[in-house]
């Protein structure tokens, strides 16, 4: 992260808590002094999803980082996610609880060789999901998430050539699902390439009932043997609207969180890595939010976001005019 200032590491990491503090309460407390909200992802772990004011996926996270009236927003996420909610809501203060809570995607593209990928394919529209820097997407001509990329893509002109950085599953299975011509930056998620075909078709053996829903981060072969893929709120979504009974949910197993509490009757398997297990699939990144470090980072107003307002600008720009072409796209019904 070269431009994005994020006062204070060095200053908090020592700090201690007084042990004998309710953390809950005093999170609550400063919470409301401060005017603060609280969003998060769903693979955040499951006591810091319910504390936050909002849990979503990363569109929905970007519309209620643009939308809000609170002085304060607390990213439960990582750190590009806390980028984005400083480039629509300049005049917010953002905190991440942790700095180093950043993402092996936006760490394999980094400017300078985006940059050059641009200038190697000028005829290219260059199409880059949000998993990335502020940098990156200030050299993008537009942004996109799991759940609007599809929309997004089917808007460009189709005679365009497509760039699509950083992801290449996400980026082949656009590819295959629109049938345009892109080109792809060779990135990846390294919890959703742990996934194991091998060990998903046993458990598939184990649970001949149990429908797959995967992230579109997945490898191909693991997508084969999806029946639903989609954002983390379209496979919330599926699971909570399909009759089935069993679920194999094959992306970061915090999600589960949501799905047991909204359909406390129906079962969740996570899937398996390739050793057969689980916990391999779990995002060390988002992992490094901890209720210590929100209650801290509230304390303190740092760590916070903090970026040059013309390379804000610049990530705007491609960030706005993915917000604008997908306004149809998972809209949340009223409460
Ligand atoms: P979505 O929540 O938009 O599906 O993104 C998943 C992800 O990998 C976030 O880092
Ligand atoms: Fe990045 Fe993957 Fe973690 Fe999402 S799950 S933040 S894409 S490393």
């Amino acid at each position: 992260m070269d431009t994005v200032v994020l006062p204070g590491r060095d200053a908090l990491s020592e700090q201690r808590i007084d042990p004998s503090l309710d953390l809950y309460a005093e999170i609550e407390r400063l919470r409301r002094e401060r005017n603060a909200v609280i969003l998060a992802h769903y693979y955040q772990d499951g006591e810091l999803q319910d504390l936050a004011d909002f849990v979503g996926d990363s569109l929905d996270l970007s519309r209620k980082a643009a939308g809000t009236d609170a002085e304060v927003i607390v990213f439960l996420g990582v750190r590009f996610m806390a980028e984005v909610a400083k480039i629509v809501s300049p005049q917010k203060t953002v905190l991440l609880p942790d700095v180093e809570a950043g993402c092996s995607l936006e760490d394999s593209c980094r400017p300078e060789p985006f940059a050059r990928f641009r200038r190697e394919h000028p005829d290219h529209l260059a199409v880059t999901y949000i998993n990335c820097s502020a940098e990156v997407k200030a050299l993008s001509d537009v942004i996109v998430t799991s759940s609007n990329a599809e929309t997004i893509l089917n808007q460009l002109p189709k005679d365009r050539p497509v760039l699509f950085a950083p992801d290449r599953h996400l980026g082949a299975y656009l590819a295959k699902k629109t049938g345009r011509e892109m080109t792809l930056w060779p990135g990846s998620c390294i919890v959703h390439e742990q996934f194991s075909e091998r060990e998903l078709v046993k458990l598939k053996v184990q649970h001949p009932k149990a429908l797959v829903a995967a992230h579109p981060e997945c490898p191909e072969m693991i997508l084969r043997e999806a029946d639903h893929v989609g954002s983390t709120r379209s496979i919330l979504d599926f699971v909570l609207a399909s009759p089935a009974q069993e679920f194999i949910i094959a992306t970061e197993p915090h999600i589960i969180h949501q799905m047991e509490k909204a359909a406390p009757a129906k079962t969740f398997f996570p899937a398996p890595g390739m050793d057969g297990a689980c916990d391999c699939a779990r995002c060390p990144f988002m992992a490094k939010n901890t209720l210590e470090k929100l209650y801290l980072c509230l304390v303190n107003g740092a760590p916070r976001v903090e970026m040059p307002e013309d390379l804000r600008l610049a990530a705007l720009k491609p960030l706005q005019r993915m917000l604008d072409m997908s306004v149809s796209v998972n809209v949340r019904p009223a409460p």
